[in-house]
């Protein structure tokens, strides 16, 4: 939570992960769940505090107390059934009401109504891995998709006319995780061995930010989420985009054309996969269009255009995310300029 606050400030919108800013409508519910539980919690704090602090004056210390010898009590009064009805009953009451509000949020932030075939949704398979995130598009509009990508979830603006809502089904790699991005939906947790579902839709485009919200190891405060809200345009030709096979380097590119042939000889292979190539591992993100995305580390650095972060994390994972699953290779430097000419290229 501190971490994609901290995050935020820097991108100079804080509201970007604030629960109070909904943009979602499971957001909204469970914004407005909170705000009348605050006002009903913040009410008998007030009514509690004021009794208090009304008793604590009203009968403090008197000079005739010090005076008297604190022989004679006040009068002292036993059982009082309208009293006792009183604070049965409006506790009663309020536990009710905050019971029947609460079932309505879960129903509302709970896939509803369920997806209808027909409909414009997208469906998504997340799974959460140390520590990144794997998203894996189904299916849009009604029409198969094979698309694997990492970290940034792209979806498209949900406009009145045709809603679009999005419908993530939730898995974990390894141990627990959960799925947060605090303006479109609540928390969901991805539990290994068992699927979870959550839904949202965006009638604002832009970038929202999110992260794991259940720890997770060393890098869970790492474990960055963003998800663009494109529009309908841009979102196709992202989709698109990301459908086709990976880019050949140029012909005359004979730098990119030697990294690719030492990327494919290398174990990075094992772990990535890059569809088009010999690089079908399924461990780590899938780098088909690696810079397609804006950050890298899931979120951590900016995946600048010139390839320095990029160079940066290949020459060592460790010393930018300390403990994550990807090793150092020790690759010289002319060996790390051509890695890097080859993955720059990958649009
Ligand atoms: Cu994944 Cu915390």
């Amino acid at each position: 939570m501190g971490g994609v606050l901290l995050f935020a400030a820097a991108d100079s919108a804080v509201q970007n992960a604030s629960i109070f800013s909904p943009a979602s409508p499971p957001a909204q519910s469970i914004h407005n769940l909170s705000i009348l539980i605050l006002a009903i919690t913040g009410f008998i704090f007030f009514v509690v505090e004021s009794v208090l602090f009304y008793s604590i004056y009203r009968f403090r210390r008197k000079e005739s107390d010090r005076r008297s010898d604190h022989s004679t009590e006040p009068p002292q009064v036993y059982g009082s059934a309208p009293i006792e009805i009183a604070w049965t009953a409006a506790p009663l009451l309020i536990v009710v009401v905050i019971v029947l509000v609460s079932a309505r949020t879960l129903w509302e932030v709970n896939i509803d109504p369920p997806p209808k075939p027909g409909n414009h949704a997208l469906f998504v398979t997340v799974v959460g891995r140390q520590w990144w995130w794997e998203y894996t598009y189904d299916q849009f509009d009604g029409k198969p998709l094979g698309v694997v990508t990492a970290n940034e979830l792209h979806i498209p603006v949900s406009e009145a006319r045709t809603p679009q809502p999005v419908y993530l089904t939730l898995k974990s790699a390894d141990v627990y995780h959960s799925f947060w991005v605090p303006r479109l939906a609540g928390k969901t947790a991805l539990v290994p061995g068992h699927t979870n579902s959550m839904w949202f839709q965006s009638a604002q485009q832009g970038l929202f930010v999110g992260q794991c919200a259940e720890y997770c190891g060393t890098q869970h405060a790492n474990m960055l989420q963003r998800v663009v809200v494109d529009s309908p345009l841009d979102f196709q030709r992202w989709l698109d985009n990301e459908g086709k096979p990976a880019a050949d380097p140029a012909i005359g590119d004979s730098a990119a054309r030697d990294g690719r042939s030492m990327f494919l000889s290398l174990s990075c292979v094992n772990c990535h996969r890059i569809r088009g190539t010999a690089a079908q591992g399924n461990y780590a993100p899938d780098l088909t269009h690696l810079m397609s995305r804006q950050t890298l580390a899931s979120g951590m650095i900016a995946n600048d255009r010139a390839g320095v972060n990029l160079r940066r994390w290949i020459a060592d994972p460790q010393a930018v995310k300390p403990g994550c699953l990807m090793p150092s290779f020790s690759l010289t430097n002319p060996q790390l300029d051509l890695i890097v000419a080859y993955l720059r290229g990958l649009n």
